[in-house]
C-alpha cells in the first residue's frame, strides 16, 4: 500500500510542507484545513501541477472538522495549525492560542490514524508538542516536534555566509528548546571537520549564535504578515524523509525526555534517531557544564509554559 502523509494546516507552512512533499512522490498527500475549501483548493493547485514538475501521487484535501475521515490511516501527520506569529509576537505569545486547536486537532486525528507519527510544526513547539503527547496518549516515539533542524540550518547558513564556504562544509547542532534560550552547539560545530572556534574570534561566533537564536524573528520582522515558511517546511520535509523512508537519520528535534540529559517528562530538542517507528533512540552526547546548564535553562523555560497549559 502506498504510504500517506497528512498536513493539519494549510497556511503558507504547511501549503509549503505539501508541495515538497508532494514533489518527493513517495506517498500520497492529505491536506486539511480549518477554512473552508482551503485545504481543498490548495490540494488541487497542487496536483495539477504534477504533469508538468512530474510527480505522481494522490494529493487531496478537506475542510475539518467534517473530513477528518480523510486522513484515516496516515503514516506520518504534520501539523502546522495555529496562529503564526505576528511582529512584536513571541512564540510563547501563541500558547493559549494554539493549545486549544492543537488539542482539537490531535484529538481527531489519533482517533483516524492510531498507529501514526506526529509531527508538531505549531508554536510554541516544545510545549506543543507536549500537549500533543498527552492528548494523543501515543507512545513517546511516535510523537516527535521539528525545531532543532530548523535551527541548525539557521546557525549553518549563517557560518557559511560568514566563512564564504559551500552550506555543505558546515556540520552543527542546535539543541534545546525553539525559543531565544536554544542552545547552538559551538564545540559540536565543524567547517570541513575543522572546530568553528578555530576559525572565527570568540565574538564573531557569538554573533551568529545570537542571530540564530533571533533567527524566527528576523523573518517576522521581514515578512510583517507572518512568519518563516520555506525553511520551516525544508525542516519538516527531511523529518518526513527519514520516517517514510526509515533513514535512522540523526537529526535535533523535540522529542520526549525521560531522564536523558537530566530533563523528565518533557519536551525538549536532543539528537535523535529518526526513522520508520519515529524517535528510535535518544542519542547522548558528551555536553560540557555550561552546555549543560543551559540546557537546563532552556527546559525550564519550556516548563513553564507546559504548566500555564495545566498540563
Ligand atoms: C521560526 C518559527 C516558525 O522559527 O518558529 O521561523
Amino acid at each position: 500500500m502506498r504510504k500517506k502523509v497528512t498536513v493539519v494546516g494549510c497556511g503558507m507552512v504547511g501549503g509549503t510542507t505539501a508541495q515538497r512533499l508532494a514533489e518527493r512522490g513517495y506517498a500520497d498527500i492529505v491536506m486539511v484545513d480549518v477554512v473552508e475549501d482551503l485545504a481543498r483548493g490548495k490540494a488541487l493547485d497542487l496536483a495539477e501541477a504534477a504533469p508538468i514538475v512530474g510527480y505522481d501521487c494522490r494529493i487531496t484535501g478537506g475542510t475539518v472538522p467534517q473530513d477528518y475521515a480523510m486522513t484515516a490511516g496516515s503514516d506520518v501527520v504534520v501539523f502546522t495549525s495555529g496562529a503564526p506569529r505576528k511582529p512584536g509576537m513571541s512564540r510563547d505569545d501563541l500558547l493559549l492560542v494554539n493549545q486549544k486547536i492543537v488539542e482539537d486537532n490531535v484529538r481527531e486525528i489519533a482517533r483516524h490514524s492510531p498507529d501514526c507519527v506526529l509531527l508538531m510544526v505549531n508554536n510554541p513547539l516544545d510545549a506543543m508538542a507536549q500537549l500533543a503527547y498527552k492528548t494523543s496518549g501515543f507512545p513517546r516515539q511516535r510523537v516527535v516536534g521539528q525545531a532543532g533542524v530548523l535551527d541548525t540550518a539557521r546557525f549553518r547558513t549563517f557560518l557559511a555566509q560568514e566563512l564564504n564556504v559551500s552550506v555543505e562544509s558546515v556540520n552543527a547542532y542546535v539543541l534545546g528548546g525553539h525559543g531565544d534560550d536554544m542552545v547552538p552547539l559551538t564545540s559540536y560545530t565543524t567547517v570541513g571537520g575543522v572546530p568553528v572556534s578555530k576559525l572565527l574570534p570568540h565574538d564573531r561566533l557569538e554573533a551568529i549564535v545570537e542571530r540564530t537564536r533571533k533567527g524566527g524573528q528576523e523573518i517576522v520582522d521581514l515578512l510583517k504578515t507572518g512568519s518563516a515558511f520555506q525553511a520551516p517546511s525544508a525542516a519538516v520535509a527531511q523529518m518526513v524523509d527519514a520516517v517514510i523512508l526509515d533513514k535512522k537519520q540523526i537529526l535535533p528535534c523535540a522529542a520526549y525526555l525521560d531522564g536523558e540529559y537530566g530533563i523528565a517528562d518533557l519536551f525538549c530538542g536532543v539528537p535523535v534517531k529518526l526513522g520508520a517507528a519515529g524517535v528510535e533512540e535518544i542519542v547522548q552526547i558528551d555536553l560540557s557544564a555550561e552546555e549543560q546548564a543551559a540546557l537546563q535553562r532552556t527546559a525550564s523555560s519550556v516548563r513553564e509554559l507546559v504548566k500555564k497549559m495545566g498540563l
